[in-house]
């Protein structure tokens, strides 16, 4: 393929990807199902021929983000870093697939703004009660018994999103479940 002019653009990369780069982004509290759900969904995207890439919060914050701590401060800055990270991801033609709790709604909006129309926020709505009774990593125990602070959904904050592109609670819906919706709901935008 022969560039036309002196620099490459996003469009050209997204066309040479055949696909329409976004980013997707889960938030929602600790034990919701983001990550699961994000998994799945790359597995799903990459399965059906396109260019993905993962970003998750355990992830994240071991390496471009372990400066990083729980406080509301730093985690407007790890969600500050992140939304630049995939803006760029976005840019270079990918569908980004985001898990991070975001608790806070103008952080996540500020992300949404980066990416100018390219943003899904999906809100996993799962209970906080059922999130503290999955307890995946023992980390609700431990803030309950005071070892962890600024846990959130217990002393810390969580903003939920007003008008996600989509909502799930992953104790009535099942992963693959979610999944395809999710799948059915991209296809759909860009069909327009
Ligand atoms: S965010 O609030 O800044 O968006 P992020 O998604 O990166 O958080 O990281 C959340 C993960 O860090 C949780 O899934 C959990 O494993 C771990 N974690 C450790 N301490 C806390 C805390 N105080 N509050 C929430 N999550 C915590």
């Amino acid at each position: 393929m022969q560039a036309d002019a002196a620099r490459v653009d996003g469009s050209q990369r997204a066309k040479l990807k055949q696909q329409e780069p976004c980013v997707i982004w889960f938030t929602g509290l600790s034990g919701a199902g983001k990550s699961t759900l994000a998994e799945a969904l790359d597995c799903q995207l990459h399965a059906a021929g396109h260019h993905t890439y993962l970003l998750d919060g355990d992830n994240l914050r071991q390496g471009l983000n372990r400066d990083l701590d729980f406080s509301a401060a730093d985690r407007q800055e790890n969600i500050r870093r992140v939304g630049e990270v995939a803006a760029l991801m976005v840019d270079a033609g990918l569908i980004v697939i985001a898990a991070f709790i975001s608790p806070f709604r103008a952080d996540r909006d500020a992300v949404r703004d980066l990416v100018a129309g390219r943003f899904v926020e999906v809100f996993v709505d799962t209970p906080l009660a059922v999130c503290e009774q999955r307890d995946p990593k023992g980390l609700y125990r431990r803030a309950r018994a005071g070892l962890i602070k600024d846990f959130t959904g217990l002393d810390s904050p969580f903003e939920p999103p007003l008008a996600a592109e989509l909502r799930f609670d992953t104790s009535e819906l099942g992963v693959d479940e979610a999944v395809q919706q999710i799948h059915g709901y991209l296809r759909s935008r860009h069909a327009r």
